[in-house]
């Protein structure tokens, strides 16, 4: 049964009619425009639909909108750095780590969030961040280079 509550999503709040269990990524993308977030598998195995959640990395196909409305703020990665700037994202172009691309903004949006508890990684923890983000190209290694960029 559909029931209205607020999302605050990019600093911006908005008021969403939906079913409670509606999967936070189909609000995000069809309610609200925001295409960052991608629709791998739907699953919570892949991480193409990551975002911040309070800050910390969440699959957003697996968050209810009711979960996500009890969050203070939804980070897509059109909130993230409207101009690109974000270290993460700038890291990625630096590393020119995309093939088809589809699986990296939720390979930046997983990296922001742990860059942001853990700004000083090794290279096993930079793996170990990344390894449930899957990448149907195998670019891993472009990526764990541009994560290697990002982290300094
Ligand atoms: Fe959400 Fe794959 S689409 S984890």
């Amino acid at each position: 049964m559909a029931a209205s509550v607020f999302l605050t999503v990019n600093g911006c709040r908005h008021a969403i009619t939906a079913a409670g269990n509606t999967p936070l990524l189909a609000i995000l993308r069809n309610d609200l425009g925001l295409n960052g977030p991608k629709y791998g598998c739907g699953l919570g195995a892949c991480g193409a639909c990551t975002v911040l959640m309070d800050g910390k990395a969440a699959r957003s196909c697996v968050v209810s909108l009711n979960a996500a409305a009890k969050c203070k703020n939804i980070v897509t990665l059109e909130g993230l750095s409207p101009d690109g700037s974000d270290p993460v994202q700038k890291a990625v172009v630096a590393a020119q780590a995309a093939q088809c691309g589809y699986c990296l903004n939720g390979m930046v949006m997983t990296l922001r969030a742990f860059l942001d508890a853990n700004p000083h990684p090794d290279e096993d923890e930079l793996k170990a961040a990344l390894r449930y983000n899957l990448c149907r190209c195998g670019t891993h290694v472009e990526i764990m280079r541009a994560a290697r960029i990002a982290a300094g």
